[in-house]
Order: C-alpha cells, then structure tokens, then sequence
C-alpha cells in the first residue's frame, strides 16, 4: 500500500491572516470528516512556515512544505533561503521544479538537479515537479519529455536517498487552466514514469515512490483521478486556497 498524500501549493497567495484561518479550518473540517490515513502537506509562501508550524505541530497528518529552495547552504544570494534554513523551522518538504520556477525563473535540469540534492541533504523531502507543454503533447513527445526531466534531475540519486522523494505529475497546459488531464491521460503518464524508475532502479522501488496529479484538479474531478492504479494523491493549486473544496479532495480516495 503506497502513501496516499494531498499538498496544497498556494503560490503567492492568501494574506497572513487569511492563511492562519484556512489552515485551522482544514484541521478542523479534516479532524471531523477525513480518513486519517491520507497525509496533508501545505505548502504556504515561506514566511509563513514558522507560524503555521504551531498550528500543525500536533497533527499527525499534516506537514508543512516550501514552495521552493535555494541549492547553496549559504551566501550572497540576496533573497534566497537555503534547505537547512527550511529544516531549522520543521519545514520538511520543498517542492523542487514547479513548472512556474522552470518558465518564470528559467531554471535548468541541471540547477533542479542541484536543489534536489540540497533538499535531501539536509534531511528535506522534495516534491519534484514534471510535466509537458501543450506543444509537446500535441507533437506527442510528452513522454519523452517527462522522461528526459527525471533523467537529468533525479536519476542521479542512489536508491537509499531516491526512495525518499515523491514526484507530482503536473502537465503545464493544465496548471491554473481549468483543463484537467484526463484520469487516462494521467494515468498513462504516471504508468510511464513508474516504468521509468523501475528500468533505472528497481520495480519494487518504483512500486513505493508516491505520485502524485496536478494541474485543476478540484472537488469534482479528485475521485476519478485518484482511483486511477498510478495516482496516489494530488498536489493542488487554486482548490487548496477553499478549506471546503481542499477537504473534498482529501476525502476523493
Ligand atoms: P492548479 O495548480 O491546481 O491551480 O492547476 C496546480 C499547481 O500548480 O501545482
């Protein structure tokens, strides 16, 4: 039985209050509703981590990610905060090349591969974002695509630290659109991607790694994507910012 895991990434939204509020009102609705097996992982802008940890730090299934890290321990990198200074305030996720820090940020294979070690170094688990353009499923290379992503900046690890990492199936023409992939066209992805690890590594390692669908998934669309055989959660955007549509999707499985 793999992990069943919904993270809510909330970019560079919600007030300080408005978030202290959103993250009380998941714990409640989740303690009254949800099936304690599912794990929750919010992923607040990163000024908010070290006070929203006393909100999470007795719940059992919720942990706190950051949206991003730097790949340096430490330095002149004005503006940056580095994996160890995530660790330090209990945050224990990063997610590591959103679609929206490779486009907006350009940031390379070869620099995600540097952050994935910087998370993992320090004891982070990162949540390593994947996933096609709209010109790349239409040319249909989106295999390839997702493929040649895991190659340059995961595959390098060794197996003692890749069965740490969780992978989030995100394809970019459906991120913030409305446009879901399809339960097929998501499942066929994260068939491919299981396949993938299981040639570098082994199938009993790609059978335990957690991956998870992004891109509009909301409280309709959840159930039909999480009953899929390669889908073990979400990691969702715009529907995390509603305490009632996040629930929903945490109940989907
Ligand atoms: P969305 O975003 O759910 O708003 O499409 C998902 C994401 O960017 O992780």
């Amino acid at each position: 039985m793999r992990r069943k895991i919904v993270a809510g990434n909330w970019k560079m939204n919600m007030s300080y209050e408005d978030g202290q509020a959103l993250v009380s009102e998941i714990i409640h609705l989740y303690k009254e509703e949800a099936n304690s097996e599912v794990e929750v992982i919010i992923a607040p802008p990163a000024i908010y981590l070290q006070s929203f940890y006393s909100l999470i730090s007795k719940e059992k299934s919720f942990s706190l990610s950051a949206q991003n890290c730097h790949t340096e321990k430490k330095g002149a990198f004005t503006g940056e905060i580095s994996a160890s200074m995530l660790h330090a305030i209990h945050c224990q996720y990063v997610i590591v090349g959103h679609s929206e820090r490779r486009m907006y940020f350009h940031e390379s294979h070869e620099f995600l591969r540097k952050k994935i070690d910087a998370t993992l170094s320090e004891n982070l688990i990162p949540i390593f974002c994947c996933g096609e353009l709209t010109e790349d499923r239409l040319s249909g290379r989106h295999i390839d695509i997702v493929k040649k992503q895991l190659e340059e900046s995961l595959f390098h690890l060794p197996e003692s630290l890749f069965e740490k990492v969780i992978i989030a199936y995100e394809p970019v023409w459906a991120i913030g659109t409305g446009e879901t992939a399809t339960p097929d066209q998501a499942q066929e992805m994260h068939h491919h991607i299981r396949e993938f690890i299981a040639q570098k590594y082994n199938q009993q390692l790609a059978s335990k790694i957690p991956l998870l669908y992004g891109g509009s998934c909301n409280a309709l669309n959840a159930a039909s994507l999480f009953s899929q055989a390669d889908i073990d959660g979400g990691l969702i955007g715009g529907a995390s910012l509603r305490a009632r549509d996040f629930l929903e999707i945490i109940k989907s499985f």
